[in-house]
């Protein structure tokens, strides 16, 4: 990650951390709050492991590929630990595997929860002492846990040294010694909201978490499960840090959640809170703030209201992430979506009522235990009923401590290999007609970078679509700043132009 704040004044000791960050847009802002966190404490961020004291991984364990990631990155590492380098586990299958992840990766010292991070710096010093202490002579394990029985002034539970135990793995034992750390404290915390420092990596673009975690318990997904309760942010605090980031130039913002628009302002005075669609609003307001986003939103919580939003207010764009998974009412049903294809649909209709042109992206899981090819075929026609402009597709994959793991999962790899590729094919072809009526229109975008390679300009709609640019040698439009394209030709994923001059 390059273009992160480093705290310059620890001199030529300082310490290095490497972090690599898995999944989902809130693990990646997550991690901002980690490199914010680190640096805050004399670390200087690294680009490769090799020249990292501490590695760490902001894991994602939403499928089972995206855990595995980890544990191949671990397995790789081995070398790096006999060079003293320490390796924690962050994020999702910290919280979910929790202390097996020692067993599965013995050279991991440190595995932290989401919900922690603000006492990474407390851990990592702990961490230390317990390293210095711990000789060669005596091979054991030290643990060290932040036990949520041990819960410290303001909810956030203060880690404490446990028990040192000797390892069964007398390979390990005779190699080394490790102490290790957790913080998997209760994630029910609204610690994780207020970061004093985030290191956000883009100086025009950022992200505001505004609710964390998620009640709704899909069939089949992780996340209430490692992310905890769903717990919001005080609108007042949200609008306080958008203010903050439109003073230091920042122009976009995208609220984060995992279901965003099931937010509940915290406000302590009822007369003061806000709806998510007001709050959005409000958000667009702020001086200086010339786009906002969010995501993801969960159809049954998506009202008229924020329909409503985009259409008063020019700064929200016109881009809505509805994850459907299935279009099939019998399907959602055993996924527990709390909502049918009908309502789904009419969510849909508001939109396309819209006055702006919004643009719909979703989610869909295809061959989740049950699913026929009927069912299939009616997610097949829903995507040409609705006309997205991206559709994120997996294959079902079953997972840990959720209630479809009790369902068999039946349709074998390759099956639903296949439903994926036509889902796919289908999109395809159905992007590339929607993207084409492009074609000669005039858009507004935010330059995000320049391809030297290609002689262009990186620049992304309102929309959220990529259109990549040329313009003529005399200009030079920079990073962050907005500039109006015509469209010239289109891609199943993006779209081409020019700058108007
Ligand atoms: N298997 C496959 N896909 C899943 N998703 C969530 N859980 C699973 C799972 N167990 C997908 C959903 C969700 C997206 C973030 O990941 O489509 O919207
Ligand atoms: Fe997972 Fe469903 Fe919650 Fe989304 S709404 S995070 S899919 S449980």
């Amino acid at each position: 990650m390059s273009g992160v704040p480093q705290n310059a004044s620890k001199g030529a000791a300082q310490k290095t951390f490497y972090l690599e960050t898995f999944g989902c847009q809130m693990n990646v802002h997550d991690s901002e709050k980690v490199v914010g966190t680190l640096v805050q404490e004399g670390y200087r961020q690294v680009e490769t492991v090799e020249h990292a004291d501490l590695v760490l991984y902001n894991t994602c364990s939403i499928r089972d590929k995206a855990e595995q990631k980890v544990f191949n990155r671990l397995s790789d590492y081995k070398k790096y630990k006999a060079q003293g380098k320490t390796f924690g586990v962050l994020g999702c299958v910290a919280q979910q595997e929790g202390e097996k992840i020692f067993e599965r990766a013995p050279y991991v010292s440190l595995v932290c929860g989401s919900a922690s991070y603000r006492k990474l710096p407390e851990m990592l010093h702990q961490l230390e002492d317990a390293q210095l202490q711990n000789s060669p002579q005596s091979p054991a394990i030290g643990s060290i846990d932040s036990n949520p029985s041990n819960t410290a002034k303001g909810g956030a539970p203060a880690p404490v040294v446990v028990t040192a135990a000797k390892t069964r793995d007398s390979g390990l034992a005779a190699r080394d010694s490790l102490v290790r750390i957790t913080g998997l404290d209760d994630r029910e915390t609204d610690a994780c909201f207020e970061t004093e420092f985030t290191a956000r990596t883009n100086p025009h673009r950022g992200y505001i978490t505004i609710i964390e975690g998620c009640d709704k318990f899909c069939a089949y997904c992780v996340v209430p499960y490692t992310r905890g309760k769903e717990r919001s942010r005080t609108s007042a605090s949200v609008l306080a840090e958008a203010r903050q980031m439109a003073d230091l130039g920042y122009t976009e913002i995208q609220l984060l959640g995992q279901n965003v628009n099931s937010y509940k302002d915290s406000e302590g005075n009822p007369s003061k809170r806000k709806t998510f669609a007001e709050l959005l609003a409000a958000v667009g307001e702020v001086p200086g703030i010339r786009r906002v986003r969010f995501m993801t939103s969960h159809p049954r919580d998506f009202g008229r209201d924020i329909v409503e939003a985009i259409d008063a207010v020019p700064a929200l764009c016109d881009h809505v992430h509805l994850p459907v998974q299935s279009g099939s009412t019998r399907m959602l049903g055993a996924m527990q979506r709390l909502y049918t294809r009908e309502q789904y649909l009419e969510r849909i209709a508001w939109m396309k009522a819209a006055k702006r042109e919004i643009s719909i992206t979703t989610d869909v899981i295809v061959g989740f235990p049950g699913e026929t090819e009927s069912d299939f075929a009616e997610t097949l026609g829903l995507l040409e009923e609705v006309g997205y402009d991206a559709v994120f597709a997996f294959k079902y994959s079953p997972r840990p401590n959720t209630p479809s793991l009790k369902l068999e999962d039946a349709i074998p790899d390759a099956e639903k290999a296949r439903r994926l590729d036509v889902l796919m094919a289908r999109q395809r072809e159905i992007q590339s007609t929607r993207y084409k009526r492009y074609i000669g229109t005039r858009c507004e975008v935010m330059v995000e970078a320049r391809n030297d390679a290609r002689g262009q300009y990186i620049g992304r709609t309102s929309h959220n679509k990529t259109l990549n640019f040329t313009a003529p040698q005399s200009e030079n439009p920079k990073s962050g700043s907005y500039a109006p394209v015509v469209v010239t030709g289109s891609f199943p994923n993006s779209l081409l132009g020019e700058l108007v001059v």
